[in-house]
């Protein structure tokens, strides 16, 4: 397989979108060789044309010239999508495929896929889209070293890049992929309790943003734990323990992780 395969992309909403982006704009993958479907594509030729890659109703001819290709419908159109591009013969030269789909198992791809199919399952999250995401990767049987490679290949300019056993995908999806949205939320609120202590909101915005990043990246560039981290910070009768007790009054850990577990209970029951 080459460097850059010739690469279909079924499915251009937010994540065919943010994996394009991330792909185009900031790893240089060649627009040429990138062909995206969709059932509206009319809706998203603005953004098709921007990034220079071919896009298109076509999903038969996308896939049968495709040497890989990523599945990037929501779990309930899989089915109806696999069965309609086998019959077709479109996977007949069994590219690889790499579904990013929540909730989708491995053994639902072989069900509705030619026997041999190479296939690898994925969890990216939006970040991708601005080169910060994270994405898990589990590789069906049969996967060569060479093919989950390529499949990393595509993922790795988008951000840090994982291999798991498939059992954890669930947990991957309601923490990594939900996540976004949670830090979001968790964003937002410290941000409005900057404005509530007299910050506009734009500085408030800011600085919740920066500071979110900064404690991120020292876990993960530390690889300390973040409870030292956060001891450290912890002067004694001083200002933050003060708004960690109320925190803790709100059983902010609690809230959060069981917020993982529902999107880890629900992810399962996607596919
Ligand atoms: N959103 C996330 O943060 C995230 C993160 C990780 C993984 N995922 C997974 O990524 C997949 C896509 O999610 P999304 O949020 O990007 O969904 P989305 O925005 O709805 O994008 C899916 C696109 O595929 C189109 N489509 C439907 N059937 C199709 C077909 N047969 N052929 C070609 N295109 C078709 C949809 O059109 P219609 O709107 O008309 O149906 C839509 O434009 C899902 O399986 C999800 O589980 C999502």
């Amino acid at each position: 397989m080459t460097q850059h395969p010739q690469l279909a992309i079924l499915g251009f909403g937010t994540m065919g979108q943010a994996i394009c982006s991330g792909l185009v704009e900031a790893s240089g993958y060649p627009a040429g060789l990138i062909h995206a479907v969709d059932v509206h594509p009319a809706a998203m030729k603005p953004r098709a044309e921007a990034l220079g890659i071919r896009l298109s109703k076509e999903a038969d001819g996308a896939v049968k010239a495709a040497e890989v290709v990523l599945l990037c419908v929501k779990p309930k159109e899989l089915k109806g999508l696999l069965d309609g591009l086998t019959v077709a013969g479109a996977l007949d030269h069994r590219p690889l495929l790499v579904s990013i789909a929540a909730g989708v198992t491995l053994d639902f791809l072989v069900a509705h896929t030619p026997a041999g199919t190479p296939l690898v399952r994925a969890m990216p999250n939006t970040p991708c889209a601005i080169r910060r995401g994270m994405t898990v990767l589990a590789a069906g049987q049969g996967v060569t070293e060479a093919q989950l490679a390529q499949a990393r290949t595509l993922f790795e300019p988008l951000g840090r890049v994982m291999d798991l056993d498939e059992k954890h995908m669930d947990a991957v999806t309601g923490l990594s992929a939900s996540g976004p949205a949670f830090m979001f939320v968790i964003l937002e609120s410290l941000a409005e309790g900057g404005v509530q202590c007299g910050l506009p909101r734009a500085v408030a915005t800011e600085l919740a943003a920066q500071m979110t990043l900064g404690a991120a990246s020292m876990v993960l560039e530390t690889g300390r734990h973040p409870a030292a981290l956060k001891d450290e910070v912890t002067t004694p009768a001083g200002c933050t323990i003060a708004g960690l007790m109320v925190l803790e009054d709100g059983r902010i850990r609690s809230v959060v992780a069981r917020g993982i577990e529902r999107a880890t209970q629900v992810a399962a029951g996607l596919g």
